[in-house]
C-alpha cells in the first residue's frame, strides 16, 4: 500500500499586529471637531441630493449627486454625509463635550471639500459632488458646512436619500470553523431576531440544498470603552449573524445564500455566492494562503482623504481579488478596518472586502487599532482603538476560538496547522489570555 507521506507543518504566526512604534495617523473622520459645530442655517443656501432612492437595481452601493449653493462660499467649506439622516443633537452621549446651544453629536460617515469637483465654487457659490454610498441600514442626508473642520457651522441640510431595502442582509464573510469540515458564514442586516429568523441556504453546487439557522449578535454604545466610539463615532452596528455549515465534503464547490424568514412567513434573500470546501487534513494537497495586516478602508470617490490615509487599501483589495483564484484562505492578522472608533467604517470595510470574504475564508487576528484602550484589559495602554477595545472586531468577524475576545485559535487545513496568537492581551506565561 502506498504510504501517504504527510507533512504536518506547525506554523506559528505571532500575530496581533505587533505593537507599532507609531500609529498610522489619525482616522480622517477624527479631523472634524463635530461636537463644536454651530447651527447657522442660511435660507439662501441649499443642498439637494438625487436620486432619493438608491440601489433600485438591487446593488448594495450606489452613486448620489449632491448639488449645493452658498451665498458666502469659502475654500474650507465642506460637505458632510450623515446616516441616519436625522442627525440632530438630541442623542448626545454624556461623555461628549456638549454644551448649549445644541451641537452635532454624530460624526459624518464621510466628508469632502465643497470645491473638490468645481474649483470655481469660491466665486460662483455653486458646485456638486458625486459620492458613493453603501447600504448600511439607515437613510442619509448631506450637510453644507462653513468654517473648516475645527469651527464648523452648518449652513444647509439636504433632503434624505435611502437605499431600497436598506436593512437587507449584506456583506457575507466566510471563516473556517473549529473542525476542518466546517465553514461559517457571518453577515450584517437590520433585522433582529424579534423580526425575522436568520439562516443560510446551502449545498454542493447544483445539488440539493439545506438550511442552517444562524445566531445573532449586536452591541450597544455602552459596550464601547470610550470616545469617539462611545460618543460622536458611535453608529448602530445593526445585527451580525453567523451560521455554521457542517460536515462538508472535501474539495467541493458549494453554493450559499443568506436569508431571513419573517414571522409573517415571507423570505428575504441575500445574493448567491460560492466557496470551495477545505481538503481532508493531512491529505497530499497544495495550499495557497494570503497573510497580511494593517489594511483599512478607503473611498473610491476621493472623500475622507487625509494625509493619504489608507488609500492604498483599495490597491491591496484589488490585488487580493486578482489573486483569489486558487487561494485557500486569507489571514488578515490585525488592524482590520482602522475605524478607530468611527463605527460607520466597519460597514465600509466589510463592503470593501465582500468580493474576497464571500468567496474564501477571511480569518482575522487582533491588532492595536482594533483592541488597545487604557484599563480595558489590553496589554498596551494607548488610545489606538478609538474606544472600540476590540468589541466591533470580535463581533463583525467569526474566529474558531472558545472565547472570541481572546483571538487565540488553531486551524487544521490540508497540509497545515495554522496557529493564531494575540499580542494585544497579556501573552506571558501563566496568563490565561494565551488559551482559547
Ligand atoms: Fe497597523
Amino acid at each position: 500500500m502506498r504510504k501517504l507521506v504527510t507533512v504536518l507543518m506547525n506554523i506559528v504566526l505571532l500575530i496581533g499586529a505587533i505593537q507599532e512604534g507609531k500609529s498610522h495617523g489619525d482616522q480622517p473622520l477624527s479631523t472634524i471637531a463635530i461636537h463644536k459645530t454651530l447651527f447657522e442655517l442660511n435660507e439662501e443656501a441649499y443642498v439637494k441630493a438625487s436620486p432619493t432612492v438608491l440601489g433600485t437595481d438591487g446593488r448594495h452601493s450606489d452613486w448620489v449627486l449632491v448639488e449645493y449653493s452658498s451665498p458666502h462660499p469659502s475654500e474650507d467649506d465642506w460637505i458632510g454625509v450623515f446616516s441616519p439622516a436625522d442627525f440632530n443633537a438630541s442623542s448626545c452621549a454624556a461623555e461628549t463635550d456638549y454644551i448649549d446651544p445644541p451641537r452635532l453629536c454624530s460624526a459624518p460617515i464621510k466628508f469632502q471639500y465643497a470645491n473638490y469637483s468645481n474649483p470655481d465654487y469660491i466665486s460662483t457659490g455653486n458646485a456638486s459632488l458625486k459620492l458613493q454610498l453603501i447600504k448600511q441600514r439607515a437613510d442619509f442626508s448631506f450637510g453644507l458646512f462653513s468654517g473648516g473642520f475645527f469651527n464648523s457651522k452648518l449652513v444647509a441640510i439636504s433632503n434624505r436619500v435611502v437605499f431600497q431595502n436598506p436593512k437587507a442582509p449584506v456583506y457575507p464573510r466566510l471563516a473556517l470553523g473549529r473542525e476542518w469540515d466546517e465553514m461559517t458564514v457571518t453577515w450584517t442586516s437590520g433585522y433582529g431576531i424579534d423580526f425575522a429568523e436568520p439562516f443560510v441556504e446551502w449545498g454542493i453546487t447544483k445539488e440539493d440544498r439545506k438550511r442552517s439557522p444562524a445566531g445573532t449578535l449586536t452591541f450597544g454604545r455602552n459596550s464601547m470603552c470610550g470616545p469617539p466610539a462611545r460618543t460622536v463615532g458611535w453608529r448602530d452596528p445593526g445585527y451580525i449573524h453567523t451560521a455554521f455549515l457542517k460536515e462538508l465534503w472535501p474539495n467541493s464547490k458549494y453554493t450559499y445564500k443568506v436569508g431571513h424568514r419573517l414571522y409573517s412567513g415571507a423570505l428575504l434573500w441575500g445574493k448567491e455566492y460560492e466557496f470551495n470546501s477545505p481538503p481532508f487534513p493531512g491529505q497530499d494537497s497544495l495550499q495557497q494562503v494570503m497573510i497580511f495586516g494593517s489594511m483599512g478602508t478607503a473611498e473610491v470617490d476621493g472623500s475622507n482623504e487625509y494625509k493619504d490615509f489608507q488609500h492604498a487599501s483599495l490597491n491591496t483589495t484589488r490585488q487580493l481579488i486578482r489573486l483569489l483564484q486558487g487561494t485557500d484562505a486569507v489571514f488578515h492578522i490585525g488592524d482590520i478596518s482602522y475605524a478607530n472608533g468611527y463605527l460607520s467604517q466597519w460597514d465600509k470595510f466589510t463592503a470593501q472586502i465582500e468580493p474576497i470574504a464571500s468567496t474564501v475564508p477571511y480569518m482575522i487576528a487582533s491588532g492595536n487599532h482594533d483592541r488597545v484602550w487604557p484599563n480595558s484589559g489590553s496589554f498596551y495602554h494607548g488610545l489606538d482603538s478609538g474606544g472600540e477595545c476590540g468589541v466591533p472586531a470580535q463581533t463583525m468577524f467569526y474566529v474558531p476560538a472558545q472565547n472570541r475576545a481572546k483571538f487565540w485559535y488553531l486551524i487544521d487545513y490540508g497540509m497545515f496547522r495554522f496557529c493564531v496568537a494575540n499580542t494585544e492581551l497579556d501573552w506571558r506565561e501563566g496568563k490565561s489570555n494565551t488559551t482559547s
